[in-house]
């Protein structure tokens, strides 16, 4: 007979592994539930918490900064030199002080397109850059595959630090990074916008489905002005799965393979 304790044990590893997977896609995954009370022990039922609260004290990631003072330092770029500057001084908190660089940007500045992915992990974290560890390179190849070449894409993240224990940023997180983000799609002011991940979609979009019903479905972001109200402009914007699911989920790559194509046949 199978031992209790050890089957327990081979469920959370494997429950580990399959929300590693899911998380790569951009997959929010709920945490395991406890084994319920007896009646007897039961406490009162209290109403479920939002997701976000719930995802956010089990990260038990520090508070963020305002978005308004994030708003306010970047409505104060004008060029990408004084908006990286403007990241670089801005006082994000602890997940700023722990990382190495603020990872801006890398691409030609006058690309078409326009890539937002999620947040630095560690080989950008060490660079400085963003997409240049292994799912950047599958980026790179995926991109070329499709006719993108170095000059034909500029390349960013939502957020510009390496969250701890390479976390996803937390909704607070990306809503500090937000006016920053704004401001450069505005000063990029690209033909269109490719969002890779569930974080990128939901910090533009607002849209607050899963990666995977959203993915290959066109939007019309509205872009900013300084101040945060919307102007008449749009950009569309395309989201797709993050290239690291895709090293682990390569059958996904067919998705994403369309929607490259969907983004070639929009660039005419
Ligand atoms: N994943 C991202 O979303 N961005 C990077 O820059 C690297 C990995």
């Amino acid at each position: 007979m199978s031992d209790p304790a050890q089957s327990s044990d081979d469920i959370a590893k494997a429950h580990k592994a399959l929300s590693a997977w899911w998380e790569a896609a951009g997959v929010d995954v709920p945490p395991v539930q406890k084994p319920k009370k007896a009646a007897g022990q039961r406490q009162a039922a209290e109403p479920s918490a939002p997701r976000q609260a719930v995802a956010q004290t089990e990260e038990k990631a520090p508070p963020a900064a305002e978005p308004q003072a994030a708003r306010k330092a970047a409505a104060k770029a004008d060029n990408l030199e004084t908006l990286k500057a403007a990241l670089e001084s801005f006082d994000a908190g602890p997940v700023k002080a722990g990382a190495r660089n603020t990872v801006f940007a890398r691409g030609n500045p006058k690309a078409k397109l326009m890539v937002i992915g999620e947040a630095p992990g560690r080989d950008e974290d060490e660079q400085g850059l963003p997409f240049v560890g292994a799912s950047g390179q599958l980026l790179d190849r995926m991109l070329a595959a499709a006719g993108f070449g170095e000059d034909d894409v500029y390349i960013t993240n939502a957020f510009n630090w390496r969250p701890p224990q390479n976390r996803k940023p937390t909704p607070d997180e990306l809503a500090m990074t937000l006016p920053f983000l704004e401001r450069h799609i505005a000063l990029i002011n690209p033909k269109i916008i490719l969002l890779v991940g569930a974080s990128p979609m939901q910090a533009v979009l607002g849209v607050s489905a899963g990666i995977t019903r959203a993915r290959g479905q066109w939007h019309e972001y509205a872009v900013k002005n300084a101040d945060g109200t919307k102007s008449d402009q749009t950009i569309p914007a395309l989201p797709t799965f993050h290239p690291a699911f895709l090293l682990r989920a390569p059958l996904a790559k067919r998705d994403v393979w369309h929607d490259l194509q969907s983004v070639v046949e929009r660039l005419g």
